[in-house]
């Protein structure tokens, strides 16, 4: 067994494997350099801690599984027992298989076990070249009898710099707010047990150095990829350790092994940057970039029509909008909920996955047709893992729901969650979506909605929402696989499904319910720090917000939904001329931009004035940028100070202008900045450390700069 060092990018893990015990992580952060055998022996010893007073007579060891018999006194890695044994254990290392080509990612596979309590442990660690780790493990039954997990968490240590911890929370309309706070003595735990990814999961946990920000600090983060229940936490001891972790939160008898049988973690994925927020989204998004399955095609400007006509489906009135969405530069049209049997509001019809015959005697065929044939892709809402008790299906299989027996759980919504885990329920909505995609000519998206939280998920009497989660996950790969041509969009209720697991089987995510452009601001800042523009739905709302009832100019829409996945979610059939206009050349700039703000790198500002945000996507080559000058609110400042404009390269000269064909924001200048009416050119380094005076713009406006080098 040996010291291992993992380096990828300008990352290193150096795990101690000599044994006895679980390797020991002596290192996760930057990169520590080529160190040969006896280098890494010197860092590892260098790492150990005294032995103090009233404390175990040996330093304890932080594994990648923490454990009580190795002197850990925090949370523990594991959980569990054997009708009420076996429940500590001390595994041993067993061996190691580690592969580093130079191409792909670093790889190594821990092996380990416990003979006594029965107990084999599998760890699985990746490096990824852009320094992206993920580790995830597998605990094997080899005892005789039944074996109860309740918790297995992967670990890691974060360094005493890191002295903040920043997290996301929020709720329906208002997801991925940011909390951020002294990182004190005691356990930091984010649990989510909604049986979904919850509008409060906090999609990242950061740790990181006083004051980071979005260009500055060192930052450790980690993100725990599962959609049901799950736990991300970060303790610090009074004994000197701090960890980051993060895995699934089962419910007691949830997970029983039997003799043979194994448990596999959610992968925990975590990232270090001393380049602060944006240094930790370049990591995710060039990771989530790379995957086989990203969406490579232009992503299509969508119009999603529920909150144009909501329930009120009408076949003239939905071409009516197609013609105008095809007028405007839409790609892609989406009918949302309402086309299915019984749907005429929200308390009847989910389950009956057939059209309704009495609002689409023909059909959907005659819509669909009539999308297409205007060069617009068409996609359909559903949301598989619901009934509602006013259904035929829950008429006939009253049985097939997540619930304990004798009660239902309470109503959400006038919804249940039907028990997928049931081979029978399972089969039916298989069928039933499958048959919809196959008897229809050209249904190439689907929207797939889930719009409540498990609550007393039972199945067959025993918690339901790990083997629920498990099953959502085999649909969307069966159906992906028999329909490889359907993108699939993850909603639940607005942003409430947004992980990676959920990102590895579908193509985008809907962010939030809240079209609010002011709201989508931060909305769409906070769930970037995970997600590259792309794959997050970004749509223009009415003019007054449906949510939160805000009026906003076309302008300060467009801008905000311009930085995404673009799309419109409004009754346009009814707009003026000027609007048709001007949403037209909005269109037309995101469709001219989208190759950068699809592919580019995303930075965020951190401007002094909290009224005036700042964000931008610069080309990979760094001839190309846009950002956007936000403002949200008034200052007390008259003119907030120049904006910085970060990332481009600092010897190259770029020229500096107002997007062109689309109008200005409102200011209350009685002079603009003068360099605004012919643009100017500056270095990267000059954009960066002086940046730009930006016109005095009235709140809830924005203007959009577009750079380009002149080099
Ligand atoms: C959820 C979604 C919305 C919409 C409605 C339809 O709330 O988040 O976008 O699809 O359901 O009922």
């Amino acid at each position: 067994m040996t010291i291992l060092h993992l380096r990828r990018a300008r990352t290193s893990l150096v795990l101690d494997a000599r044994g006895p015990g679980l390797p020991r992580v002596v290192h996760w952060g930057g990169d520590v350099g080529d160190l040969d055998d006896e280098g890494l022996r010197q860092l590892t010893d260098a790492t150990v801690p005294p032995v103090v007073p009233s404390s175990f007579d040996e330093p304890a060891v932080l594994s990648l599984l923490p454990e009580p018999s190795a002197g850990w006194s925090g949370r523990p890695g594991l959980a569990g027992h054997r009708d009420g044994r076996d429940w500590s254990t001390a595994f041993r290392l067993d061996g190691l298989d580690v592969d580093q080509p130079a191409d792909a990612p670093a790889r190594v596979v821990v092996r380990a076990s416990d003979p006594a309590a029965g107990l084999a442990l599998t760890i699985e660690l990746t490096l990824d070249r852009r320094g992206l780790l993920t580790i995830r493990h597998r605990l094997r039954n080899d005892g005789d009898g039944a074996y109860e997990l309740r918790e297995l968490t992967p670990v890691l240590p974060v360094p005493a710099v890191a002295t903040e911890l920043l997290d996301l929370t929020g709720r329906w309309c208002r997801e991925r707010s940011p909390q951020r706070h002294p990182w004190q003595h005691g356990a930091w735990v984010r649990e989510g047990r909604h049986g979904r990814t919850g509008h409060d999961a906090t999609l990242l946990l950061v740790a990181g150095t006083p004051g980071f920000g979005f260009g500055h600090g060192e930052v450790w983060a980690v993100h725990t990829a599962w959609s049901g229940d799950h736990v991300t936490f970060a303790e610090r001891r009074p004994t000197g350790e701090s960890t980051l972790g993060g895995g699934e939160l089962l419910a007691p008898g949830e997970i029983r092994l039997g003799p043979g049988e194994s448990y596999d973690t959610p992968l925990l994925y975590a990232v270090w940057s001393d380049a602060g927020l944006d240094g930790l989204s370049d990591v995710l998004h060039s990771h989530l970039r790379a995957r086989p399955g990203h969406p490579r095609s232009p992503r299509p400007v969508t119009l999603n029509v529920w909150e144009a006509v909501y329930f009120d489906h009408d076949l003239d009135r939905l071409r009516a909008l197609a013609d105008r969405a095809a007028q405007i530069g839409v790609e892609r049209f989406v009918l949302d909920d309402g086309w299915f049997r019984g749907r005429r509001d929200d308390t009847a019809g989910l389950g009956d996955w057939y059209v309704d015959e009495g609002v689409w005697p023909d059909g959907l065929q005659p819509l669909i047709d009539h999308v297409t044939g205007q060069g617009l892709q068409f996609g359909l809402w559903v949301e598989p893992e619901m009934v509602n008790p006013d259904s035929d299906l829950f008429r006939a299989h009253r049985d097939w729901l997540l619930a304990v027996p004798g009660r239902l759980p309470p109503a959400w919504r006038n919804q249940q969650a039907l028990d997928l885990g049931r081979p029978e329920a399972y089969d039916y909505v298989l069928e039933r979506l499958d048959a919809l995609l196959s008897d229809h000519r050209g249904i190439s998206y689907l929207k797939w909605d889930q719009n409540r939280d498990l609550t007393e998920a039972g199945h067959h009497g025993r918690p339901g929402v790990h083997g629920q989660t498990a099953a959502v996950y085999r649909l969307l790969d069966e159906l992906r696989g028999r329909h490889p041509g359907v993108e699939i969009e993850s909603c639940s209720s607005g942003g409430a499904r947004v992980d990676l697991a959920i990102l590895a089987r579908t193509d985008r995510v809907w962010a939030s319910d809240c079209n609010d452009a002011l709201e989508r601001l931060a909305i769409q800042r906070w769930t970037g720090l995970l997600l590259p523009p792309e794959l997050i739905g970004t749509h223009i709302g009415p003019e007054r917000s449906h949510t939160t009832h805000r009026v906003h100019d076309l302008g300060f829409r467009a801008a905000t939904a311009l930085f995404g996945h673009h799309g419109i979610e409004w009754d346009i059939a009814s707009i003026s001329a000027a609007e048709q206009a001007e949403l037209a050349a909005w269109v037309a700039l995101h469709k001219r931009l989208r190759p950068l703000l699809h592919a580019g790198r995303v930075v965020r500002v951190d401007h002094p004035d909290p009224a005036v945000w700042a964000h931008g996507v610069v080309a990979g080559d760094k001839t190309q940028a846009v950002y956007a000058v936000a403002r949200l609110a008034t200052s007390v400042t008259q003119v907030p100070g120049a904006v910085r404009l970060p990332g481009l390269d600092p010897d190259r000269r770029y020229r500096v202008r107002p997007a062109a064909d689309v109008p200005a924001p409102a200011t209350i200048d009685r002079s603009t900045p003068i360099w605004l009416a012919t643009g100017v050119t500056l270095t990267g380094a000059a954009l960066a450390r002086v940046g730009v005076q930006v016109p005095a713009l009235h709140p809830e406006q924005s203007l959009i700069l577009e750079v380009d080098t002149v080099d």
